[in-house]
């Protein structure tokens, strides 16, 4: 019998210290062999759509420190013990070929959520945001979104914002106007690091215009979404767009674009929780005559909350820093859960 030190590839790791419970075929042993009652989130490793959205440092984490570590069950064993980092590294290598397609955007290349700029892969999440004015005219707004994949590169989405606004004396609250969305990756390369989507979005005039709620017509939005990991966790995502209101007598048409730089830093010798400094740089103009583009600049930071990472919070600052008359200073925070990982109280 080969020592665990003597591995040379992935495949006799796996085949020595994974099989008893993830099976020869990826798919996990039948409970009868393994004798213990698989958690709902125990992996078919064959299953591309659940593991291509796990990065290799999910993984690494898991493997090296168990289930625990990540708030998955401790059925699953630390080896940080029993094996080498390179070893971990082969055997990781060794469940990617388990999914036998390589058409699905990987996991690496879904960073950190900005709070404004949208980013290029398709996601499974929640987001609650709220906007809060600073400065300028009081106000508050709450934005729901949901977002799901379905197939191998898309995703839709459904937006209900919830808004108060102070108009001279009274504040007014209520639904703002509500938006479908459905975004399509076209290219995504995990060597390169890159990955382009394109959205389109339909919102609807459900809130109340005249009491400063909502736009008061259906308007079409389209945008392009380019995300880029850099050396050293580090990463750029551009997005650029068109906001076309069907009766331009009531909301003009508007391109907007927007860039958010961040790099990324961990805890726990970079397998624990991920603090995501970033900024982002905003601007928007209207296709009028004679009309500016406003630009705005938002410093902030996401944090993973939870051990599984799947809930996380960011706190910005979005400051005008041009035509800054009736322009606001915001506060901005949003707590997402990407519910595919699991449910909000499981993963603490
Ligand atoms: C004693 C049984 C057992 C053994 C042995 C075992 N695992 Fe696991 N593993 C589990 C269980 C159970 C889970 C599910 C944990 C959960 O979802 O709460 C799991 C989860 C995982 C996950 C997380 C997958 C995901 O995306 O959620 C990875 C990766 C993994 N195991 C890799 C390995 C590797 C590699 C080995 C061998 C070096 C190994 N496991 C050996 C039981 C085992």
């Amino acid at each position: 019998m080969l020592l665990a030190r003597d591995f040379s590839t992935g495949k006799q790791v796996y085949e020595a210290a994974c099989t008893a419970c993830h099976g020869p075929d990826g798919k996990g042993m039948p409970k009868t062999t393994v004798g213990f009652d698989a958690p709902p989130t125990f992996p078919d490793f064959t299953r591309c759509d659940q593991t291509t959205p796990e990065t290799n440092t999910a993984w690494k984490a898991i493997i090296h420190e168990g289930g625990r570590f990540r708030g998955f069950s401790e059925i699953m064993p630390a080896f940080g013990d029993a094996l080498t980092d390179r070893q971990i590294d082969m055997v990781i290598e060794y469940l990617r070929g388990f999914c036998q397609s390589n058409s699905w955007p990987r996991g690496e290349l879904n960073l950190p959520r900005a709070l404004i700029t949208e980013k290029a892969y398709p996601e499974n999440e929640a987001v609650i945001t709220t906007t809060v004015n600073a400065r300028g005219a009081p106000g508050v707004a709450t934005d729901i979104v949901h977002e799901q994949r379905f197939g191998v590169k898309n995703e839709f989405e459904v937006l209900v914002p919830i808004d108060f606004v102070h108009n001279d004396r009274n504040w007014n609250g209520g639904f703002g106007d509500a938006a479908l969305g459905l975004k399509r990756e076209l290219f995504s390369n995990l060597r390169s690091g890159s990955i382009f989507s394109v959205q389109g979005e339909v919102g609807f005039p459900t809130g109340n215009r005249s009491k400063g709620l909502g736009s008061g017509v259906t308007t079409f939005e389209t945008f392009a979404a380019y995300d880029q990991l850099l050396p050293g966790r580090s990463f750029l995502q551009f997005q650029a767009g068109t906001e076309l209101p069907v009766d331009t007598s009531i909301a003009s048409r508007a391109v907007y674009w927007r860039t958010a730089f961040g790099k990324s830093f961990s805890q726990s010798g970079g397998l624990g929780r991920l603090w995501s400094p970033m900024v982002e740089f905003l601007a928007d103009r209207d296709l009028a005559d004679g009309a500016q583009t406003n630009w705005d600049v938002l410093p902030q930071m996401q944090v993973t909350l939870s051990k599984r990472q799947h809930i996380r919070a960011d706190f910005g600052v979005r400051f005008p820093v041009n035509n800054t008359t009736g322009r606001p200073v915001q506060l901005l925070f949003y707590l997402l859960w990407d519910w595919q990982d699991g449910k909000l109280s499981a993963g603490w």
